[in-house]
């Protein structure tokens, strides 16, 4: 196998910009045309014989980004790759990793089969929303997490009288890392999602009185689950002091406004996804450097 390529459409430019330096390369060239009634078609440069990585989050407006991907990795493997691999920041779809009632599709499933069937031969995401995904797919999947990289954004902000906050069940395991790693206790709110953009809670499980709140989560969509959350804490005695570390930031909707009427420190999300929304109170830090370190450990396990 001959050279390594980091390559993007347009929602990873940035992303694969900052991995291609951080591997010491430029990012392959490729166009993407979008016809007038939403097809669209990328383009890139001869990849003969080389190791390529398509970066592409899909984000909002998730279904085109989705099929930007796949459309992406098929351009990659008939311009002669070696190897292609997905390299999906955010990973859609994850949260129908299974079916909640008779009659759903399994989302996750599906993703994980059309990647492949386009010419995904590896996948690499960045905490995806449920381990499962590993188990959707064939091909191997590496996972890699922003978590210390927004922790170190968060870590001044804390004291010994903060406590984490998982706002759900699923988050509860990464509430527990988080606060092992910073020797604070944890707390879990027990929510009830209602529909897409409503969830409900009034029970925190643990101590909060008193203490500022970190909340954990592995994204933000709505901010309804924040709000939510965020809410029950106050109402259960914490502080209105709030910090919260998300590594997906997509705020849909009125996610702002919610979040807005909130005591917020600050939010701090990884870029897995572009973030447009501009607020004082949330901070972005870049995955390049973690994406870079895995390419470069995946290129390296080829090359020997
Ligand atoms: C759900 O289980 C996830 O971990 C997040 O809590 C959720 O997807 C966040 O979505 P939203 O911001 O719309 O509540």
């Amino acid at each position: 196998m001959s050279g390594l390529r980091v390559i993007a459409g347009r929602a990873g430019a940035t992303t694969a910009t900052g991995v291609a330096h951080g591997l010491g390369i430029e990012p392959a060239p490729c166009a993407v045309e979008e016809f007038p009634d939403g097809e669209l078609r990328p383009r890139v440069g001869s990849m003969i014989g080389d190791d390529v990585y398509v970066v592409a989050p899909t984000g909002p407006p998730t279904s085109s980004a989705v099929v930007e991907l796949l459309l992406l990795l098929d351009a990659c493997r008939r311009s002669g790759a070696a190897r292609v691999s997905a390299v999906v920041p955010y990973f859609a779809y994850a949260r129908q990793d299974r079916r909640g009632s008779a009659g759903e599709a399994l989302g996750a499933r599906v993703i994980a089969d059309v990647l492949e069937a386009a010419g995904a031969q590896r996948v690499l995401v960045v905490d995806p929303h449920t381990t499962a995904l590993e188990a959707m797919f064939s091909v191997p999947v590496e996972t890699v997490t922003a978590v210390p990289t927004l922790l170190d954004a968060v870590a001044g902000d804390l004291a010994t009288q903060s406590v984490v906050v998982a706002p759900d069940l699923g988050a509860a395991k990464l509430a527990q890392r988080v606060g092992s790693r910073l020797s604070i206790g944890v707390a879990v709110v027990r929510k009830t999602r209602t529909s897409g953009r409503t969830v409900e809670a009034t029970e925190v499980v643990g101590d909060v009185a008193d203490r500022a709140v970190l909340l954990v989560d592995d994204m933000v969509s709505t901010g309804a689950t924040l709000e939510t959350a965020t809410r029950v804490v106050l109402a259960h005695g914490a502080r209105p002091d709030v910090s919260v570390l998300a590594t997906h930031g997509l705020f849909v909707g009125d996610a702002l406004a919610r979040l807005d009427a909130l005591p917020l420190r600050r939010v701090v999300v990884a870029d897995t996804v572009p973030v447009t929304v501009d607020r004082s109170w949330i901070s972005v830090r870049s995955i390049a450097p973690v994406l870079a370190e895995a390419i470069s450990r995946l290129h390296g396990a080829v090359r020997t």
